[in-house]
Parts: C-alpha cells; sequence; structure tokens
C-alpha cells in the first residue's frame, strides 16, 4: 500500500541510483535559497514580522522547547494518519494556510498553490487578500481540491456577505475567519521601504472582481477608477469595532463550518464556543501582529484543555518540519496549517515547489510517528511530549 513517506524511497530508489529532489528536504532551508530569488520588498514582506519579530522567534522556540520521547518495539508496520475534519476525510492533518499577495512571490501565485493541492486532500485555505480572485482559484484547484475561504471582515457588511456568497458557489466548503488583523500591525521592514503590495494593487482582486465593491466606486475597475479603488480598499479592509456580538452575521451568511483565526486564550475560545462557532486556530499570525506576543503553541494546551471536546482545535505559527507537527497534534491540535514554508517553495519551484514542500511535511511526519512507535494520530497525545 502506498504511504506518505514512499517520497523517501522515491529518492533514494529511483532508477535504483536515486533521483536528488530539486530542493532542500530540510525545510528550514528554503528561508536562504527563497531570499536569492525574490525581490528585496516580497522577501521582507513574507519572511518580516511585527516589531522586533521577538514573537516569530518565539513561535519556533516554543516548539522546540516540547521534545518528542520516542518508543521501542511497537508493531509500526501499518501508518494510518488520515483524519475527518468538518466531515471531510484528510490523507493527514496538514492544510495550506492563508497567505494573502502570493503574486508577489511567483507569477502564478495563488493558482499554483491551487493546482499544487488539487487532488491530494490537502485543503488549501485561500485568502481574501489573495492576488487571484476566488473563482479563478477554485477552477484551478478542481473538482478534486478541497478549499477553504479566509475572511478579512471588512467594514462594508454587503461586501462581505457578497464575499461569503461568491465564495459558497466557488465550493470553499469552511470558512475561516481572522480576527488578529483589525489593523496592520507595525512592520518594520514593510514600513522601511514604504512597501505596501495593496497600494500597489496586488492582493486585491477579490475586492477588484466583486460586484458590490465595484458598485461603490461606480463600476468595473478601469485605469480611471483604479485609484479611487485602492482608497476605498484602504477604507474598507478591516472592521476595528467587531465583537462577539457580530459573529451572529455570519452565521447569517454561511451555513458551513466556521473557524476564529487568531485565537491565544482559553477564554477567547470559550466564547467561540458560546456563539457557535465550529472550530478555532491557535495563531498569532506568524509573529506578524502582536511583536511581545506568546509563542503560539503556549497557548494550545489550555484552549484545547478548554473547548478540545467542544469545538475543533487547529494550530499554526512556526511550523517548520513533519516533528512540528508531531508536536502539535500530540498537544491536542485536530490539524495543523502550515504557511511559510510553502510560499517559499512556490517562490522557489512555482506549483512544484509546492507540492515538494507537501510530500516533505507529510513524509516526515508518517517518518517522525512510525520512528517513535506510533501509528496513527490518536496516539498522538502529551505523554509522547516532554517540556525542556
Ligand atoms: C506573507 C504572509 C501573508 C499572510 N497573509 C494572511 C492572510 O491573508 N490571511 C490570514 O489569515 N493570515 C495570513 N498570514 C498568516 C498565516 O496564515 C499564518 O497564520 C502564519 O503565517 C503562521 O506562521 P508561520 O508561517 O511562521 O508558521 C500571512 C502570513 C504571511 C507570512
Amino acid at each position: 500500500m502506498a504511504t506518505l513517506a514512499d517520497f523517501q524511497n522515491e529518492i533514494y530508489l529511483q532508477g535504483l541510483g536515486g533521483s536528488t529532489p530539486e530542493l532542500p528536504t530540510n525545510l528550514t532551508k528554503l528561508e536562504a535559497l527563497a531570499e536569492q530569488v525574490m525581490t528585496p520588498e516580497a522577501f521582507g514582506y513574507v519572511a518580516g514580522s511585527a516589531g522586533a519579530e521577538s514573537t516569530a522567534k518565539a513561535n519556533l522556540d516554543a516548539i522546540r522547547d516540547w521534545r518528542i520521547v520516542p518508543r521501542m518495539l511497537r508493531d509500526t508496520g501499518t501508518r494510518d494518519l488520515s483524519v475527518e475534519l468538518f466531515g471531510q476525510k484528510l490523507p493527514a492533518p496538514v492544510l495550506l494556510g492563508p497567505v494573502g499577495v502570493l503574486s508577489i512571490v511567483h507569477p502564478d501565485g495563488e493558482l499554483a498553490v491551487a493546482r499544487a493541492t488539487a487532488g491530494v486532500g490537502v485543503p488549501m485555505v485561500l485568502s481574501t487578500a489573495a492576488s487571484n480572485n476566488m473563482e479563478d482559484v477554485a477552477s484551478n484547484n478542481g473538482d478534486g481540491g478541497l478549499r477553504w475561504y479566509q475572511l478579512y471582515w471588512p467594514k462594508d457588511r454587503e461586501l462581505a456577505a457578497s464575499f461569503l456568497q461568491r465564495a459558497k458557489a466557488a465550493g470553499y466548503t469552511a470558512l475561516v475567519v481572522t480576527l488578529d488583523t483589525v489593523t496592520l500591525a507595525w512592520r518594520p521592514r514593510d514600513l522601511d521601504g514604504a512597501y505596501l503590495p495593496f497600494l500597489r494593487g496586488i492582493g486585491v482582486a477579490n475586492y477588484f472582481s466583486d460586484p458590490v465593491f465595484q458598485k461603490s466606486v461606480g463600476g468595473p475597475i478601469t485605469d480611471e477608477n483604479r485609484m479611487q479603488a485602492i482608497l476605498h480598499w484602504v477604507a474598507n479592509f478591516s472592521d476595528p469595532t467587531i465583537t462577539w456580538d457580530d459573529l451572529a452575521f455570519l452565521r447569517e451568511h454561511w451555513d458551513g463550518p466556521i473557524v476564529l483565526k487568531g485565537i491565544q486564550h482559553a477564554d477567547d475560545a470559550r466564547r467561540a464556543v458560546d456563539t457557535g462557532m465550529d472550530g478555532v486556530i491557535v495563531s498569532n499570525h506568524g509573529g506578524r501582529q502582536v511583536d511581545g506576543a506568546i509563542g503560539a503553541i503556549e497557548a494550545l494546551p489550555e484552549v484545547v484543555d478548554a473547548v478540545g471536546d467542544q469545538i475543533t482545535v487547529l494550530f499554526d505559527s512556526g511550523i517548520r518540519t513533519g516533528a512540528d507537527i508531531a508536536k502539535a497534534l500530540a498537544l491536542g491540535a485536530k490539524s495543523v496549517l502550515v504557511a511559510r514554508p510553502y510560499v517559499y517553495g512556490l517562490a522557489l519551484g512555482g506549483e512544484a515547489g509546492v507540492r515538494h514542500v507537501i510530500r516533505c511535511l507529510l513524509a516526515e511526519l508518517e517518518l517522525t510517528m512510525a520512528l517513535s512507535g506510533i501509528t496513527t494520530i490518536d496516539e498522538l497525545t502529551p505523554d509522547v511530549l516532554r517540556h525542556k
């Protein structure tokens, strides 16, 4: 039976002489390589985080401080990494997280991500701030793709409702609502270069293609009203006044699962349960919002403890390897979202680069589990880990 770890055999054995992969299999090496092929502004936008970037570092350190304790002489001949998320069966507990403006990284942007994930059972979460509109991404993802839609909640409620209706029509099955970006954070790498892609008309495709947005600026976007459209985007991008009470609006306009992204406190997770949400993503946006905030995985055990038996708890911020995934799952996450690594894969190899990152992560996760004496995701429990 084919397994996710077959990628290892493929590398060593192809044509029996082996076949060297195009990109490194240690995914922590991708960032430095991507820097060589990206523009300085684009690299700064992706690699950069808020403030002194201490939370971005804390994300990695906090995961590293958990260590796996491998167990021996358990039959690991057959392994099954599959999970079920909101009624969908996935071959492994991994999704590609929402990352906007991907055309600054590679000309194919989100379309390449959609193609790389089509048919492999790894859902892609498409950002509202994508550089391709959600319908084009959906058609590149095809019938065999699993796709979720991530909402940045705009001030204009009619526009929000239009995004949700379009997402539903284009086959996005779950809604991720990002709560941690009610305003843009203090990001020195972007500030120092006065670089914000949206102001250059990148990352606004979902807005410019939207009938409600177009109505607000007097019709379809042309060279004449482009600047007006960008300024309208600036005024509308986010609504910092929203509170827990506003979540009822989403329920009225979305009949599938709703997952809140950016949760870092058990009480907020409890409120997600109280307001009828289906899941939370423990995340600090990769350290891009509040510098000085805790490493994201530090919040995971208390959130799982508070709500893990009632709603689905997912995790992102700092996942770089298969071992990182195993740790987050052992601490109670049902699945993880990977972000920067696939963006670097995209920069280096387009669609094939994204596919490489997915294959490495899944193979390494399976091998990490097998070598630790674990054959199913359910067996990844806190007692598999030790804290430094
Ligand atoms: C360049 C970039 C753009 C991002 N854009 C979005 C976005 O549009 N929506 C969103 O919810 N999160 C966005 N994120 C946050 C990711 O979804 C994720 O939470 C974060 O990258 C996790 O940290 P890690 O990549 O360091 O593991 C973005 C992250 C990066 C690096």
